[in-house]
């Protein structure tokens, strides 16, 4: 006779600052427990594309009551394989553009915008057994998810990661100034008026300044077990 082990589907909040790896570990752990990942960093990046597209920051800044009277028009979705969707088109290489970058933190701070996007985020991860990962998802999405995780680490070792991916394509990008941005957004993650980055009172904190993907997620695989 087989013993038949079932573990309970939960939901696994990982948020933390910028360029910490969030989204591998959160992709690599949902791919090894069989669960849904949701990137809902890439949610607001396609918000931020639909301004940009349709002309909102033509004049250098945002027109936040066009984008706000345009939010009923903007349908944003995963697609089976993780692919990002906007009003029905494949999105992935399009939010990831530096004009897409440069204004998704404005974006991002609109109430009405989060409003939206917490919306679909509770909907989508309503059957539990998902990985969601992005800066409130363990404060205001899911405040009651069995996991949650606060990634952090030294900003300096994140600097040289963005350092290294940037070197890697060509891109010619100075230390110090990358530095300097990771740690503008840093202050701007944690001291923005709507649902600001903060550690859950219960969230395990995870410096991954010097741990590799594999200690990560071995990691990661032990704390869902302890649930
Ligand atoms: O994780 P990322 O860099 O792709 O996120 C893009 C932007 O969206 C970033 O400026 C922070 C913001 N964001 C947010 O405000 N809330 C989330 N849950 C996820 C991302």
């Amino acid at each position: 006779m087989y013993k038949k082990i079932v573990m309970k589907r939960i939901t696994i909040a990982i948020d933390g600052f910028s360029s910490c790896g969030k989204s591998t570990m959160a992709k690599q752990l949902a791919a090894t427990l069989g669960y849904v990942y949701i990137d809902t960093g890439a949610m607001y990046r396609a918000v931020t594309l639909y301004a940009y597209q349709a002309g909102l920051m033509a004049d250098g800044k945002l027109n936040e009551e066009a984008l706000i009277g345009m939010l009923p028009q903007i349908e944003v979705a995963f697609t089976g394989d993780g692919g990002v969707l906007l009003n029905g088109n494949r999105v992935d290489e399009a939010i990831r553009t530096v004009e897409v970058s440069n204004w998704v933190s404005k974006v991002s701070s609109l109430k009405q915008v989060r409003q939206k996007m917490v919306e679909l985020q509770r909907e989508m991860g309503k059957n539990k057994g998902v990985v969601m990962d992005g800066r409130d998802i363990g404060t205001v999405v899911f405040p009651d998810a069995e996991l949650k995780i606060f990634v952090t680490a030294d900003p300096k070792v994140r600097a040289q990661r963005r350092y290294d991916e940037w070197t890697a394509k060509g891109m010619h990008v100075d230390f110090d100034e990358v530095l300097r941005n990771v740690i503008d957004r840093d202050y701007q993650d944690q001291h923005r008026a709507e649902s600001p980055l903060r550690q859950a009172d219960d969230a395990i904190v995870l410096d991954n300044s010097y741990m590799n993907r594999e200690e990560q997620l071995n990691w990661l695989v032990a704390q869902v077990k302890k649930v």
